[in-house]
């Protein structure tokens, strides 16, 4: 049986991993929001040259991947790990702290936080499947630049989301994931031992508006391309 306080180090530690992976993670949201908004031009060639520029980085790209997944499973493993820990810890949770409506802040919250993790996870293997060894030029999906002849990926992700249940599904994930980063980023700064009583409030407002940008800017992609793109 290992020792509280040794048990009590490995959980700081953990919140820390999964603070500064979920942080990496917001770096990874960002560039590829950034990247995406070129699908809202509607003839598709600029996300097309994007998604080509991408596929020529080649290894690079292959090892940010790898780096990529490395840092999704760390998020994700320390989580889980985590919240083990704090169920064997406090099976019964505590009563003084219930408040009227039965449930305590912080364990809505860390629920919420596991429901749209689990929504974004769900939603990342389908979308990776869909799209990143989704249908190429071999199966028809080609694109003309210049001379050369590119992967119609614009056509693909516009098919996608022309589909109800999909960009009803996608707009979801985006909603969910606006509120896990708005919760997420202010409560890794906790953990990083960032926030100080004086700058609780403004950096709890820079999480959320962070969130609230992110969750809208990807958002805007399915409702422009199923209300606004004709195909
Ligand atoms: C409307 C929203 C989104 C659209 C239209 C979109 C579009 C795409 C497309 C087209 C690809 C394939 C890129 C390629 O094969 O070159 C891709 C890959 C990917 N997307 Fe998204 N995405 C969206 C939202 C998200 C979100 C919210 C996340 C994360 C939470 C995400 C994570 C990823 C990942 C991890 C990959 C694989 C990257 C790689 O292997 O290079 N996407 N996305």
């Amino acid at each position: 049986m290992s020792h509280p306080q040794a048990k009590s180090i490995t959980t700081v530690f953990k919140k820390v991993i999964i603070a500064l992976s979920g942080l990496g993670l917001v770096g990874f949201v960002v560039v590829h929001l950034l990247g995406n908004l070129t699908l809202l031009r509607s003839d598709g060639s600029a996300f097309n040259a994007y998604a080509a520029k991408l596929e020529g980085l080649g290894g690079l790209l292959a090892v940010a991947e790898v780096g990529l997944l490395f840092v999704f499973l760390t998020h994700i493993g320390s989580t889980l790990t985590t919240k083990k820990r704090n169920l064997s810890a406090r099976p019964v949770a505590y009563r003084q702290w219930k408040s009227k409506g039965g449930d305590t802040p912080s364990n809505s919250s860390s629920r919420n936080m596991a429901i749209s993790g689990s929504l974004i996870l769900i939603f990342l293997i389908l979308h990776i499947w869909q799209f990143r060894f989704g249908p190429g030029m071999s199966q028809g999906y080609v694109a003309t630049q210049g001379q050369e002849q590119i992967r119609d990926l614009y056509r693909l992700v516009v098919e996608t989301l022309k589909n109800p249940l999909m960009a009803a599904f996608y707009s979801l994930v985006m909603v969910l994931l606006g509120l896990h980063l708005r919760h997420g980023i202010w409560s890794a700064l906790q953990s990083l031992g960032l926030t100080r009583p004086r700058t609780l409030k403004p950096l709890r407002l820079a999480g959320a508006v962070i969130g609230v940008v992110l969750g809208v800017g990807f958002l805007m992609i399915p409702a422009w391309i199923y209300f606004g793109v004709s195909n």
